[in-house]
C-alpha cells in the first residue's frame, strides 16, 4: 500500500495518527549529543497523549535539556484521537524534575491556555517557535510544505516524519540539493505502524490492532547526523549494455542503489532510497526526473504526453516509463 494511506491523508486532511514510542526511540538515539542545552518544541502534539513529550520529559535529564514545550491543535481533553472541536488549545512546559524523583509529574508542568487554536501557523505558536532550538514532531501531512517552509523561514533545527514522496514536492527536493535538509534513520523497512483508528488496509501478517501500516514514511532533518558520512560501498563496474542510457534524458539507469557503478564519472538516475544512503561528499544531487525530464521528445514519439514528467527507458522499441529517479553525480573519482 505504498505511501497510498499518506497521500490519503495530505488529500482528505486524514491527519489524526500518532507516533508509537519504540519509533521514536529508535530514531532520536541518534541525535543525543545534539539536545544539551536546547530547547525543544513538539507543535503538533497533544501533550498529554504524545509520545513525543512523553519522551523528551522522560529523558530530559538525560539529555540536558532546557526546556520542553509542547502545543496541541483544537483540543483541551485528554483524548488520544482528537476531535478538533475546540477552538482554544493549550501550551505545556517542562523544565525538568524539581522534586528529584526524576519523573515528570503534572505539578511540575505549567499548563498555559492558548488564546487560538494551536495553529502551527499562529503568532502565539511561532513566538513559541522562536523560543525553540530544535522542533521534533510529527506534523500534519496535509500541511507538510507549509510546517518545513516555517521552519526554514525561522531557521530551525528540526527531526520530523513525512512521507517519502514529499521528497519530490517542489518546495522540498530543492532543499535536499542543497543539502539543507536530508533523511534520517528511518523506520525498519521503510513502514511504520501508527497508532490509529482509521481502517487499516495492511495484510493479515502486518496488521496490529489499534494500527495503521504506512509504507514509505521517513524522518526528515537538518541535523548531524553519522550516516552522512559512511560512504556507500561500490564493487560494480560500468558497462553500456548494463546501463543504459535514458531515451530522454542524458543519463544511465541504476534501477537499483546497490548497483551504482564505481567508475562512472557522469550523471545517473536512481530511486528515491538513495537518499537514505546519501553522503554528500561521495555525490552531488544534479536534480530529479520530474524537474529533468524531456517530455517534449516522448511526445513526439507516443503522439501522447503520457503522463507527468518522468524519464524513459527505450526496449525492443518500445518506451518504458520509469518511478521518479533522482539525478546524482560523483564527487570523486573513483
Ligand atoms: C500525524 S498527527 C501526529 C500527532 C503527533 N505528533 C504524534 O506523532 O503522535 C498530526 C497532528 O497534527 C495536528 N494538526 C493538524 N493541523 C494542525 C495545525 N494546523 N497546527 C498544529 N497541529 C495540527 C493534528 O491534530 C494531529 O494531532
Amino acid at each position: 500500500m505504498a505511501n497510498k494511506l499518506l497521500n490519503d491523508a495530505r488529500q482528505n486532511k486524514k491527519d489524526e495518527f500518532y507516533t508509537q514510542l519504540s519509533d521514536i526511540e529508535n530514531e532520536l538515539r541518534h541525535y543525543k549529543e545534539h539536545f544539551r542545552g536546547k530547547t525543544v518544541l513538539c507543535n503538533c502534539d497533544d501533550p498529554r497523549v504524545s509520545n513525543f513529550f512523553h519522551y523528551f520529559a522522560y529523558q530530559f535529564e538525560a539529555l540536558g535539556l532546557k526546556r520542553l514545550i509542547t502545543t496541541c491543535y483544537k483540543n483541551q481533553t485528554p483524548d488520544l484521537f482528537s476531535q478538533h472541536d475546540c477552538e482554544r488549545a493549550i501550551s505545556l512546559v517542562y523544565d525538568g524534575d524539581k522534586n528529584g524523583n526524576r519523573v515528570p509529574d503534572p505539578e511540575e508542568i505549567g499548563i498555559h491556555p492558548l488564546q487560538g487554536d494551536g495553529d502551527f501557523r499562529s503568532a502565539e505558536c511561532i513566538e513559541l517557535l522562536m523560543q525553540a532550538d530544535i522542533v521534533v514532531t510529527n506534523p500534519p501531512f496535509s500541511l507538510f510544505r507549509q510546517y518545513v517552509a516555517q521552519l526554514m523561514r525561522f531557521d530551525k533545527k528540526f527531526i520530523i516524519v513525512g512521507n517519502q514522496n514529499a521528497i519530490t514536492y517542489k518546495e522540498i527536493f530543492p532543499l535536499i540539493m542543497d543539502n539543507k535538509v536530508w533523511l534520517g534513520y528511518g523506520f525498519k523497512g521503510g513502514a511504520a505502524h501508527f497508532i490509529s483508528n482509521y481502517e487499516d488496509t495492511a495484510s493479515a501478517g502486518d496488521h496490529r490492532a489499534g494500527m495503521i501500516r504506512v509504507s514509505g514514511v521517513v524522518w526528515f532533518t537538518n541535523l548531524e547526523i553519522k550516516k552522512r558520512n559512511e560512504e556507500l560501498i561500490l564493487f560494480r563496474n560500468y558497462s553500456p549494455e548494463e546501463y543504459p542510457k535514458y531515451f530522454n534524458y542524458d543519463a544511465i539507469e541504476v534501477g537499483r542503489v546497490e548497483n551504482i557503478p564505481c567508475d562512472y564519472a557522469g550523471e545517473m538516475g536512481v530511486p528515491l532510497t538513495f537518499l537514505d544512503k546519501y553522503n554528500p561528499h561521495q555525490f552531488e544531487i544534479v536534480g530529479q526526473s520530474l524537474d529533468l525530464a524531456d517530455m517534449t521528445v516522448v511526445k513526439k514519439r507516443l503522439g501522447k504526453s503520457g503522463g507527468g514528467p518522468r524519464f524513459y527507458l527505450e526496449q525492443d522499441g518500445n518506451l518504458r516509463r520509469l518511478y521518479e529517479r533522482i539525478v546524482i553525480r560523483r564527487r570523486k573519482p573513483a
